[in-house]
């Protein structure tokens, strides 16, 4: 079967349901374009859980802050979709922002609390562009499966949320990280790193394995651990920090004393590209 590419809802929900009635377990990977193997795992994991993979492939204007980089968000299309042929997806759904959003649209799905921290308390409004573009996206792919990157910690731990809040029928799915060779978590973003910013942008994941060598030491506080990462990535020229913490895996609140599941989750800036990375801890 080769893929389809449908840029209208309504053709991507029709052909969906078909296939849903016909027995296959469908499965949704949502993106934003400029693809690399980390979308592609995403992909690729859909591919081995279910019979019919949609990837979607749009550049969400909502989740974008107004000095953000929406227009410059690398845009490559063609590219992407040999990524996704290659993947193994059965369909591209690529809609248009005047088809997301006509000016008659009123509705935003926003996920309280969770949605104003770390990314969120950087990017006011950032999630709940995120969520409302997921759950359409959702309703218009009606996966049984849906995949996303770890990643995006935040992300997929609000959409877990809304997911659950609104009794959306399906199951989220977290894949793991992919990383470049020196570690660098794989992001669109990182194209537009200068050739030494892009050595700096290596020492984010080294900040992790610092926190995560640090964390079998059982007399260190979660907040000794943070702070280490902290020292680390402020000793380095060229990097901004804006977070680098240890919180709760399940709320995002810091966490005060060892035994519960845990995230490190860091984001700085180095030049002008934010860029954020995480590993989650075990502290027992
Ligand atoms: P985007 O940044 O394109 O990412 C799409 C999906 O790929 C997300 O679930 C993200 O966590 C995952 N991903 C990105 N880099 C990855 C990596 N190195 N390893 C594994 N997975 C990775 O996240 C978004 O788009 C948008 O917010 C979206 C959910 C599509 C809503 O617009």
């Amino acid at each position: 079967m080769s893929m389809q590419v449908v840029s209208d809802p309504w053709e991507t929900q029709s052909i969906v349901s078909s296939m849903r009635m016909n027995g296959w377990i469908v499965g949704c990977v949502p993106t934003m374009g400029a693809l690399h193997e980390g979308h592609a795992s995403l992909i690729e994991q859909a591919r081995n859980e279910c019979n019919f993979v949609v990837a979607t492939i749009f550049v969400n204007p909502t989740q974008f802050g107004p000095n953000e980089d929406f227009t410059k968000y690398p845009r490559t299309l063609e590219a992407d979709l040999e990524v996704c042929r290659k993947a193994g997806a059965d369909l591209v759904f690529t809609p248009t922002a005047e088809v997301m959003y006509p000016q008659s649209a009123q509705t935003i799905v926003r996920v309280n609390q969770m949605s104003s921290v770390l990314e969120g308390a950087h990017r006011p409004g950032h999630f709940d562009g995120v969520t409302t573009v997921v759950a359409k996206l959702l309703n218009i792919t009606q996966p049984h499966n849906a995949y996303f990157g770890q990643k995006d910690f935040q992300q997929q731990l609000i959409i877990r949320r809304m997911v659950s809040d609104l009794n959306m029928p399906v199951q989220i799915i977290t894949c793991p990280i992919v990383r470049e060779a020196d570690g660098l978590a794989m992001s669109s973003r990182n194209r537009y790193l200068s050739a030494s910013d892009r050595k700096t942008a290596a020492e984010i994941s080294a900040a992790l394995r610092l926190a995560e060598t640090l964390s079998r030491d059982s007399t260190l506080a979660p907040q000794e651990i943070a702070a280490e990462m902290s020292a680390h990535l402020t000793r380095q020229p060229g990097i901004e920090l804006q977070y680098a913490v240890v919180c709760n895996a399940d709320t995002l609140e810091p966490l005060q004393h060892r035994g519960t599941d845990a995230v490190a989750l860091i984001a700085v800036r180095v030049g002008t590209t934010r860029l954020i990375d995480n590993c989650r801890l075990s502290l027992c």
